[in-house]
C-alpha cells in the first residue's frame, strides 16, 4: 500500500502475536510494547540524514558519520502512545518529546485539543508521531492537524496495528505523513475497534478497563 510500511521483522511479528493474546498480562504487554518499540523505532529511523565530522579516535583523526540536523520529535498522542515512547527514548535519548492530547467533538466534528506541550522549532525537526492504534483515524489525523499548526512539517507517523479504514482517512487529511505499522489488520468494527486486534491498548498497558 502506498505510503505505509509495514515492518514484517520476524522479531516484531513474533512480539506482536503475543501481544495479541488475551491471556497476556499488563506486565507482559508492557515489557512486550517497550521492546517492539525499540524495533520499530529502529526501522521508522532507518534512513535519517547522516553527516561527516571530524573526530579524533585514541590513534588518529577520522571522519565519521553523525545524525544530522536538529534532534528529532517523538510526539505521543495521549494516553496510550505513552507506551512506545519508553523503548524509542532508550534507542534514541537525546530526542526531545511532545505529548499531544485530543479528542474529535462528535458535534462539531472539530479536533479539540486538551493538552499540547512540544519542543521549539518543530519546523526544523523531524517529529515522529506515535499512537499504538490507527484506528478511525480520528484523534491521530488531529494530533497531527495540531502539530502542523505548530509549524511541523516533517513529520511520520508510527503505530502497531491499522486498520485499512483508519489508514484512508489518515492519507486524506495527510497525504504528505508516511505511516509505519507492524501490522495491517482485517476492519475496524462497529465500536471502533480494530479486528482481529489486541483490545484496547491503553487498557492493557495500564491495567484499566
Ligand atoms: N484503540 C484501541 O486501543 N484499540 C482498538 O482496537 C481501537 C482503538
Amino acid at each position: 500500500m502506498d505510503g505505509v510500511t509495514v515492518i514484517n521483522h520476524p522479531l516484531v511479528q513474533h512480539k506482536l502475536t503475543i501481544m495479541r493474546r488475551k491471556e497476556t498480562s499488563t506486565s507482559s504487554f508492557r515489557r512486550l510494547l517497550r521492546e517492539i518499540s525499540t524495533l520499530l523505532c529502529y526501522e521508522v529511523t532507518r534512513d535519517l540524514e547522516l553527516t561527516m565530522e571530524t573526530i579524533e579516535t585514541p590513534l588518529t583523526e577520522m571522519q565519521s558519520p553523525i545524525l544530522e540536523g536538529k534532534k528529532l520529535v517523538f510526539a505521543s498522542i495521549l494516553r496510550a502512545g505513552n507506551g512506545l515512547l519508553e523503548g524509542m527514548l532508550e534507542l534514541v535519548p537525546a530526542a526531545r518529546v511532545a505529548h499531544v492530547g485530543v479528542y474529535r467533538d462528535h458535534e462539531t466534528l472539530q479536533a479539540v485539543e486538551y493538552y499540547f506541550k512540544a519542543p521549539d522549532a518543530l519546523s526544523e525537526r523531524l517529529v515522529i508521531v506515535v499512537d499504538p492504534m490507527l484506528a478511525t483515524g480520528n484523534s491521530s489525523i488531529a494530533a497531527i492537524e495540531k502539530l502542523k499548526e505548530r509549524g511541523a512539517k516533517n513529520i511520520r507517523f508510527l503505530c502497531l496495528l491499522a486498520a485499512p479504514e483508519g489508514i484512508k482517512n489518515f492519507q486524506a487529511a495527510h497525504p504528505d505523513v508516511p505511516i509505519f505499522t507492524a501490522s495491517i489488520d482485517s476492519h475496524l468494527n462497529e465500536k471502533g475497534y480494530i479486528m482481529p486486534g489486541l483490545g484496547d491498548a491503553g487498557d492493557r498497558m495500564y491495567g484499566t478497563k
